[in-house]
């Protein structure tokens, strides 16, 4: 059975359009190819987690405080898929990497959010995927793929369909950590993909056709990153 991590974004779960309607279908889906593949979904924080920390920031508060709020948000979110999918993964989000690897011996599908700050759900899903030795991690995102520039802000950002390890790095290099970045994937993620050579799919999450199919390892529209 093929092991895939999925990361997921809040800005995907529950940007507050048909959020219900779009949760029950995903729940569907993942429990379904639960019978031929081993899912582990880590949930992100999104708007929300990014609203409490632009707030925070305000008061001053140290970036390692505004972190474990942005990881309170993603553990919120993570609880609310749980929710959807009604009994079939564990109930509770895993709280480390590690509990997540023992919650899959006897959960088809395993759900959590973020662990310690320093980085991003997207290096949880890496750090994941490294533990398990996953087949492939999908980066369920709010647009169809990595495009050259913004394509919300651009309209000649061309979308790039495939992508070498190598590019992955240069594309998520940052200078230094702050809390509640959104980048194509976070640096230290796209250092242990990249190390491990597990290739990763970025697709847009809220098209749950092309999901499955990134999901299954079949052709699908998005950025692949290190496929053959
Ligand atoms: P996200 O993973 O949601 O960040 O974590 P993001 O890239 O902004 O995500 P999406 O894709 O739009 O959902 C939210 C914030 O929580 C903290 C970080 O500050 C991050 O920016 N966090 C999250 C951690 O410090 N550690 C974690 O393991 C996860």
């Amino acid at each position: 059975m093929d092991i895939v991590v999925v990361s997921i974004g809040g800005s995907v779960l529950i940007p507050d359009d048909n959020d219900f309607e779009y949760l029950s279908g995903l729940a569907e889906l993942l429990v379904s190819l639960s019978r031929k593949v081993k899912l582990y979904i880590v949930v992100g924080g999104g708007r929300i987690s990014r609203y409490y920390i632009k707030l925070g920031r305000k008061f001053g508060v140290d970036e390692r405080i505004l972190d474990e709020m942005g990881v309170s948000v993603t553990r919120l979110n993570a609880k609310l898929l749980i929710s959807a999918l009604s009994g079939n993964s564990n109930e509770y989000p895993a709280t480390s990497v590690a509990e997540a690897v023992v919650i899959g011996s006897d959960h088809p599908i395993v759900v959590m959010g973020g662990t310690t700050p320093g980085h991003t759900t997207d290096g949880v899903a890496a750090s994941l995927a490294e533990f398990v030795q996953a087949d492939r991690v999908v980066n369920a995102t709010a647009v169809d793929g990595v495009y050259t520039k913004d394509p919300n802000k651009y309209d000649d950002a061309e979308k790039i369909t495939e992508m070498s390890f190598e590019e992955l790095l240069e594309c998520c290099k940052t200078s230094e950590w702050k809390a509640g970045p959104s980048n194509v994937f976070d640096a230290m993620g796209a250092e242990i993909i990249a190390k491990n050579r597990i290739p990763l799919l970025v697709v847009k999450g809220r098209d749950l056709e092309a999901l499955e199919s990134a999901m299954k390892g079949g052709s699908f529209s998005g950025t692949t990153v290190g496929g053959e």
